[in-house]
């Protein structure tokens, strides 16, 4: 097993956000409500590009270790007053915006989207192509539970022109899977990806997670291997963020069983090593991609972006988010959509947004955001070219002394304005883009830095 320092082992445990934005949502506040989200979405330039990210937070049963914003419909009709609701919106937000926009990504996401249904995806598409451009070549993707993939929902993505199916598998081990109550046979797995690939859906991901209770290397390896039969284009592996105290499920999982930071470490680096070496590119923090597949050209091309699913080629101007939670990006800033069900049902039957709170972005925090970016896509950030794009003054220098500490600590490399993170040092690159995170809140929480 990998040693690591006592820097290493302290960092490893501190809670550090994944940097999917910045600032990150604890930072978000409720002066940003739907009064200021509809004005920011009327200003919009009516050549703009948009991509759309739809939230459905339903599960038909809670996995221990979950921590999405999701819950169990306390019946199918609540699931199609949801559905109500996401038509109402898109209506609502469309009817605001300048023009029909331009879409190039769509995503769907929850809890498990897959929930609503074959009918209910067609009437969700009509209205989504009704409002928007979908653009010819876009990214239509969505998340999969395969547990729970019909033949038919699989064919009802194929018609609406789904691209891309992003499957959680977390692990193979029959134990792990016990411990997080999350009972998912091999067979399951490959016969959600047949019948995805028979209807048309070309772009298979799968989820994975370490760090889960009873989870060793040789477990880790051995579903990696697993993974790796079923040839996924991408495969994201995440570190299992415990945080029981905010998610009650995960107050069923035995805590004795964690693996503690050293065996996290070890285990993230096993299934790194896995999959490069059966070819897979090993992209930013925590994802792996084929050679030949549009994230790792962008990684290549230095046109790799970050966004709230992570690594993206997605370059479209504003965000979207639709559904209860969901989280916007406008040129002025970030919205977020209350996370209460029934609050955000509310507020769509009202025709009012359902956006509770957000954030109104500086020209210092898109400079932030821009270097965090860089340091989480390419490990590597040049801030004097960053800083010239966005605000040529600024000069770093607080940022300069805590990164020469870093440094000296062997953690990365400075060369004049060129900061690199070291090779070895990949698992800890959200340690050094936190340095960079002003807005960063002590007491919230966030997943683990390993
Ligand atoms: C929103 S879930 C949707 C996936 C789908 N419902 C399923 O279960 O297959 C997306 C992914 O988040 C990851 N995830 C969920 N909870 C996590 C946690 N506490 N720590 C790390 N990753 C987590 C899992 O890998 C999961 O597949
Ligand atoms: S992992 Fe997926 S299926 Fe399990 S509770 Fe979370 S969203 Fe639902």
């Amino acid at each position: 097993m990998a040693a690591l320092s006592p820097l290493l082992q302290g960092t490893a445990a501190e809670r550090l956000p994944r940097y999917t934005s910045y600032p990150t949502a604890p930072n978000f506040t409720p002066a940003i409500d739907n009064v200021v989200a509809r004005d920011w979405l009327r200003a919009l330039d009516p050549s703009a590009t948009a991509s759309l990210y739809f939230h459905v937070p339903y599960c038909r049963a809670l996995c221990w270790y979950c921590g999405c914003h999701t819950k169990i419909p306390s019946d199918d009709a609540a699931i199609s007053h949801y559905v109500d609701a996401l038509l109402a919106e898109i209506d609502l937000v469309a009817a605001l915006l300048p023009a029909r926009l331009g879409v190039t990504h769509l995503h769907w996401g929850g809890g498990t989207p897959t929930i609503i249904g074959p009918s209910a995806m067609h009437r969700l598409y009509e209205a989504i192509f009704r409002n928007f451009l979908i653009e010819a070549g876009a990214e239509i993707a969505i998340e999969i539970d395969p547990r729970m993939l019909t033949s038919e929902m699989a064919m009802a993505l194929g018609t609406c022109g789904f691209t891309r199916a992003s499957l959680g598998v977390q692990t193979f081990d029959p134990v792990v899977q016990h411990a997080i109550h999350r009972i998912q046979s091999a067979d399951a797995t490959e016969a959600a990806v047949r019948r995805l690939r028979s209807a048309g859906i070309r772009a298979i991901n799968f989820d994975l997670i370490y760090g889960l209770p009873h989870q060793t290397v040789a477990s880790c390896v051995k579903t990696a291997e697993r993974v790796l039969a079923l040839a996924p284009d991408r495969v994201a592996v995440f570190g299992y963020a415990h945080v029981p105290a905010v998610k009650a499920n995960q107050r069923h999982i035995d805590q004795t069983a964690l693996p503690d930071a050293a065996m996290r470490f070890a285990q993230a680096e096993a299934i790194a090593e896995t999959f490069v070496a059966a070819g897979y590119r090993r992209i930013g923090l925590d994802h792996f991609a084929k050679s030949d597949d549009p994230l790792t050209h962008a990684l290549d091309a230095g046109t790799l972006h970050r966004n709230f699913q992570g690594y993206t080629i997605d370059r479209a101007d504003a965000l979207l988010g639709f559904g209860a939670s969901a989280i916007g990006r406008l040129p002025q800033g970030y919205v977020q959509n209350t996370p209460r069900i029934a609050a955000y049902r509310e507020a769509a039957a009202a025709g009012r947004l359902a956006v509770a709170r957000g954030y109104a972005l500086t020209a210092e925090d898109r400079l932030r955001a821009a270097v965090i970016e860089r340091l989480m896509c390419d490990l590597t950030v040049d801030l004097q070219a960053v800083a010239a794009m966005h605000l040529p003054s600024f000069d770093f220098t607080r940022e300069r002394a805590h990164l020469a500490e870093l440094a000296s600590d062997g953690l990365l490399e400075i060369d004049g304005a060129r900061v690199t993170v070291r090779a070895a040092m990949r698992p800890f690159v959200r340690r050094i883009a936190a340095v960079f995170d002003i807005a960063r809140n002590a007491g919230t929480t966030h997943a683990p830095a390993v």
